[in-house]
């Protein structure tokens, strides 16, 4: 049963309100001394014209109390439910028992597509840990999403055509082998990348090759074009690996080349507008007026531009996937760039501007571990960072638990997820310490703490030897406090995955993974699972089988692995 839609009944019978009206105003008390339900009556101070507290005490009067409600207090405004405990434990449990991690699924989204545009690194250039944190936000975003029944769509808008390419091609001329390309891939493509800029210091002529270079991938030149798909294709190399490891796949791939056909009728449509403006021998669409510098739509040679291809993207994905909302993932130093082709989409007359998102995040500080400049060669390479988390992860299983079958798999699990989940436990637009020792620890707020608490509940499990349907369980003996505090916190789950789409915020489901974990362990401390008398036992088992099952479920959706052991 559904205690909110319950109690909304009881206050629909006391009120003659509708129960659709009232459901939406019941809250869950942070503080359970308020309550395990709580009805602000100031929300319909206006509706009844008299005062909350008033309110409160009349309607308090009517109620007749369902048996599974203890205690009604009136607390100022508020009126506090408190549930019975045992009645309450069972309720959530029961649902989690029957549905497994899924209990969090809802229909929230059902008939509406939202396209995810993350990830999207550069060919031919590294993988960062910038292009990280888009993956891992947009991933867990994509995940939140379809649980709540949206139809999604992931789009890996790769950097895959511009003016690196130009250099590259004189850079391989120049410097480079096929050889060489084919054993280290993008390591030496960034090689021959940054030869090219010390050596173009030196020599501007080369600037000049690059450019021409550039002009013959734009005239379909099969030798260009040849040499572009092949760095394309060993860049896509370097990124499937990484993208294998952190378990995230896209459902297209048309990066920034997908548009090169179709920007000039994009161009033309902005000219008919009476957008576009010379500016310098280039054409721009001017913002003064919204306080914004000029957005460039084409380069003096008629090259096209960045936003161009956004815009021109945008466009395509609203009559190919006609979305409701189109969320784009980037590091928040690319806010104008999305704030001003977001309004030429506006004044080109699409009412569909308002469903663009532009999804910020703040940047990696990696501390003595380096910067991020491509061009001069000194940049941390994902994959680096990857190997390091991991070889330390092994390192501490290797302390804690040398006899562990499958070592290896669960480092892998552990590293890549302590750097995932560290990722997604701030707000996103906060900037990040980079720090391994931190996001390692076993008992800090990190992924492997959780990971540690869903293979603690599995052990738990494991040892018992319990059947999961947990057929006839009798619930009567979770009535103690920490028992309560982890009912409560599995049954939050499912409107915090609600709550981070809403503001796009993955922290809001990692944080709630942490709070389960915390009070699960509680209750571990506190009480005696397979020493108790049967009855208890099996109910203890029933909820560590609850935890478990919403623990995974957390974790899947923010994109990180759950070991059973560890
Ligand atoms: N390739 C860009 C970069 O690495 C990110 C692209 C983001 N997506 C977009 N539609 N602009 O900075």
């Amino acid at each position: 049963m559904n205690i909110i839609n319950e109690i909304a009944l009881v206050l629909s019978e006391a009120t003659g309100l509708t129960t659709d009206l009232l459901k939406g105003f019941i809250e869950i008390p942070a503080d359970s001394a308020n309550g395990d339900y709580a009805f602000p009556c100031f929300k319909l101070a206006k509706e009844l014209r008299k005062a909350p507290p008033v309110i409160a005490a009349e309607i308090s009067e009517k109620i007749k109390r369902p048996d599974f409600i203890s205690e009604i207090k009136v607390v100022g405004a508020y009126i506090n439910f408190f549930t019975d405990k045992a009645f309450y434990a069972e309720n959530v449990l029961k649902n989690i028992i029957e549905n497994g991690g899924d209990y969090v699924l809802s229909e929230e989204g059902k008939g509406k597509t939202v396209v995810f545009d993350y990830s999207s690194p550069n060919i031919a250039k590294p993988f960062h840990i910038g292009h990280l944190r888009s993956t891992a936000i947009g991933n867990a975003l994509y995940k939140i999403y379809s649980a709540l029944g949206y139809k999604c769509v992931g789009i890996n808008h790769l950097g895959d055509w511009g003016t690196q390419f130009g250099k590259l091609i004189v850079a391989y001329k120049k410097w480079g082998t096929k050889e060489a390309v084919e054993k280290d891939d993008i390591k030496e493509l960034s090689r021959i990348y940054v030869k090219f800029h010390e050596e173009a210091e030196k020599d501007p002529t080369l600037e000049d090759e690059a450019r021409a270079w550039l002009v013959k991938m734009q005239q379909g030149d099969e030798e260009a074009l040849s040499l572009w798909k092949w760095f394309c294709d060993i860049s896509m190399l370097e990124f499937n690996r990484i993208y294998n490891r952190l378990g995230v796949s896209f459902d297209s791939y048309a990066g920034e080349s997908f548009y090169n056909d179709k920007m000039q009728a994009v161009v033309e449509q902005i000219r008919q507008k009476g957008l576009l403006k010379e500016s310098n021998g280039a054409q721009i669409v001017d913002l003064e007026e919204y306080n914004m510098p000029p957005c460039l739509i084409l380069r003096s040679d008629g090259g096209t531009l960045y936003p161009t291809r956004d815009i021109s993207a945008a466009i395509y994905r609203k009559n190919t996937y006609d979305f409701d909302k189109c969320i784009y993932i980037t590091a928040l130093d690319q806010n104008l760039h999305f704030a001003q082709w977001f309004k030429v989409i506006e004044l080109m007359g699409y009412d569909w501007a308002k469903e663009l998102v532009h999804v910020p995040f703040g940047l990696v500080n990696l501390g003595k571990l380096g910067k991020l400049s491509t061009r001069h060669g000194n940049v941390i390479l994902m994959e680096d960072i990857l190997n390091t988390a991991v070889e330390k992860a092994k390192a501490i299983i290797e302390e804690k638990n040398p006899d562990l079958s499958g070592k290896n798999e669960i480092s892998e699990m552990v590293g890549v997820g302590a750097v995932i989940f560290e990722d997604l436990y701030n707000s996103r637009i906060k900037n990040i310490e980079f720090d391994y020792e931190k996001m390692l620890s076993f008992d800090g707020e990190t992924g492997p703490y959780a990971q540690y608490t869903h293979a603690r509940a599995c052990s738990v499990l494991r040892r018992a030897n319990v059947d999961a349907s947990f057929k006839n369980v009798d619930f009567s003996a979770l009535t103690d406090e920490a028992t309560i505090k982890v009912c409560k916190a599995l049954s939050e789950l499912p409107s915090k995955f609600s709550e981070a789409a809403a503001k796009n915020e993955p922290y809001i489901v990692t944080r709630q993974i942490i709070a389960i974990c915390q009070a699960f362990n509680k209750f571990y401390n506190e009480n005696n699972i397979l020493g108790s008398e049967e009855n208890t036992k099996n109910a203890r088992l029933a909820l560590t089988y609850c935890v478990k099952e919403a623990i995974k479920k957390g974790l899947e959706t923010i994109g990180v692995g759950a070991p059973e052991e560890m």
